[in-house]
Parts: structure tokens; sequence; C-alpha cells
């Protein structure tokens, strides 16, 4: 386990902060790839959790967890790799990979398959949420996940997943509002809604897609059937600090927003990984 805070891990992941060691080869080092709807993301973390590389790309090649541009997604990774391998100064072999939750073999073999393009050797494909839940030292809650085109959520009870369900409503969603809204093109609104200070004046037009989102999981929640004592929000789209009440006010229980929702995913899938 990390000798720092998940949070502490993320932010400095965020500001790319480089464990600067003279022998870097000596290091074991652990690789995880996530391959999002939204953005491709590569983070190489050291043997004690500590970060030594993130990069990501924006990138439109899954869709509804199934990769549907094997060859941009290959190359985009290729190229992460690269980037990851020049800053770390030495190859990376091994990576593990991520699927979301019941997306089935399938999935976990395509994203295997663009690894491997990309010149990974696959150490294992796990679950979206248990890879979020280990940074977040999840045992007893919802990880809410809100990416590019989903709000999903899963439960754990004793650190094992018990339940999980998604939708499709998500940043994408929000985007298509806010093009709608300032009649800007879907490009321009992307690009305007990433902008942090302009976060409360969006939310105003975004107010409804966050609760929809909120009301989302707490159907989901109903449909698990069991009271959910603490939710946590993961994902890029959760990035507004907005989200924090939106969701305590709807599902009526404490909802904790870290730092950096849209590395919380790729940082547990390298946590998860192998040394080498
Ligand atoms: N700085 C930001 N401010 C607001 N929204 C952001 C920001 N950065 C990313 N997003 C939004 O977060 C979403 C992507 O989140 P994330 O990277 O968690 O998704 P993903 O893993 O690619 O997708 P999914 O989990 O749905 O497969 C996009 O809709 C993007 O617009
Ligand atoms: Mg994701």
């Amino acid at each position: 386990m990390s000798k720092i805070t998940g949070d502490q891990l993320l932010e400095a992941v965020y500001r790319q902060e480089i464990e600067q060691k003279k022998n870097m080869t000596k290091d074991k080092i652990k690789v995880g790839v996530d391959l999002g709807t939204s953005s491709i993301v590569i983070v190489v973390l050291n043997e004690e959790n500590l970060p030594l590389a993130c990069f990501s790309e924006d990138a439109q090649v899954v869709r509804d967890g199934l990769v549907v541009n094997f060859f941009e997604a290959s190359k985009i990774l290729e190229r992460l790799k690269y980037k990851a391998e020049e800053l770390v100064g030495r190859d990376l072999l091994f990576a593990s990979g991520a699927i979301p939750p019941q997306t089935g073999e399938h999935s976990q073999k395509a994203v295997a398959h663009v690894m491997e393009a990309a010149g990974f050797e696959v150490d294992q494909v796990v679950d979206e949420p248990y890879a979020a839940a280990q940074v977040l030292e999840v045992h007893n809650g919802g990880v809410v996940d809100i990416g590019g085109g989903t709000t999903g959520i899963s439960v754990f009870e004793g650190g094992e997943q018990v339940f999980s369900a998604d939708e499709a409503t998500g940043g994408y969603h929000m985007s298509l509002v806010l093009s709608g809204y300032y009649k800007i093109s879907l490009e321009d609104a992307e690009k305007h809604k990433r902008n942090p200070q302009k976060y409360e004046e969006h939310f105003q037009v975004l107010y409804p897609v966050a609760e929809k989102m909120a009301h989302l999981s707490q159907r989901f929640i109903q449909q698990y059937g069991k009271p959910v004592e603490l939710v946590y929000l993961v994902g890029g789209t959760t990035v507004f600090p907005q989200f924090k009440d939106v969701f305590q006010k709807v599902l009526g229980i404490p909802v904790y927003q870290p730092f950096h929702p849209r590395l919380v995913t790729p940082v547990g899938i390298a946590m998860l990984s192998k040394e080498f």
C-alpha cells in the first residue's frame, strides 16, 4: 500500500511530480492503461505507488465499453507509451488495463489486443471500479463513475464488488447541453466546459443534468436494495465542485469527492499491475 493518501497521490500524478531517482532502471515500476470513451490515459508508478509518469490523449475509440477503432486506439497508446518511456528512461514491458463492469470477456480481449498492438505484454484486465476502489481505499460504499458516456455505480461490501449498474448519461451529454444553450459547436462546448474559471457559470446550465445523474444513482441504490453509507465520485465529469452537494442532497448520504476524479481509475489500474 502507498505511503501517501489516495488524494495526495492523485495530486502528485496531476502535477506530474516525478520521483527523481538516479537509477530508475533498478526501480520496480508498474503501468496502468485506461481506454475510456473520451480519452486514453497511461500511468506509471513505482513500487511504493508514487507517480513516475502520466500522459493522456482525448480519443473516441471506445464506445459502451467496446473498442470501436482498434487501429487508432493502438496508435494513440503507442504514442503515450513512448512518451512515458522517454520520461521514465526505460522500456515499459508490462501493463494492466481495465473494462467497465459487466462488459464481459469480449471487451476484455479487445482491450488486451489494443495493448498488445501498442507493444505491451498484458498483465491483467481488471474491473474499472475495482481499480478506483484501490486508490480511495473503499471497503464499503458506492463508487459512482461518471465518464464521457455513462453514469455507473459499483457497490462494495468488505472490499468486494457486490453490485453494479450503469446508464447512458455522461460528460458528452453535458457538452451537448452547453452547446445548445450557448449556440456553439459541440467541439467548442467541450473546450468551454473544461475551463475551471467557468465552472460556476456553466454549472447553472448543467445543474439539471447533474441532478439527473444523482437520481440515476439513487435508483441504482434502490435496485441494490440495501442502504449505502457513503458514495465516492470518480470520472472526469465529476470534477465540478458542485457535484458533491447535488449528490448529497439527492442521495441523503455523505459523498466523497476526490481531487482529480478523472485520474482515479487509471492510477488504480497501475496500482494493481505487476511490478517489473
Ligand atoms: N477539466 C474538465 N472539466 C470538466 N469536464 C471534464 C474535464 N476533463 C474531462 N472532463 C470530462 O470528463 C469526461 C471524461 O471523463 P473520463 O476520462 O473519466 O471518461 P472516460 O473514462 O474516457 O469515459 P467512460 O468512463 O465513460 O468510458 C468527458 O466528458 C470530459 O468532457
Ligand atoms: Mg472511465
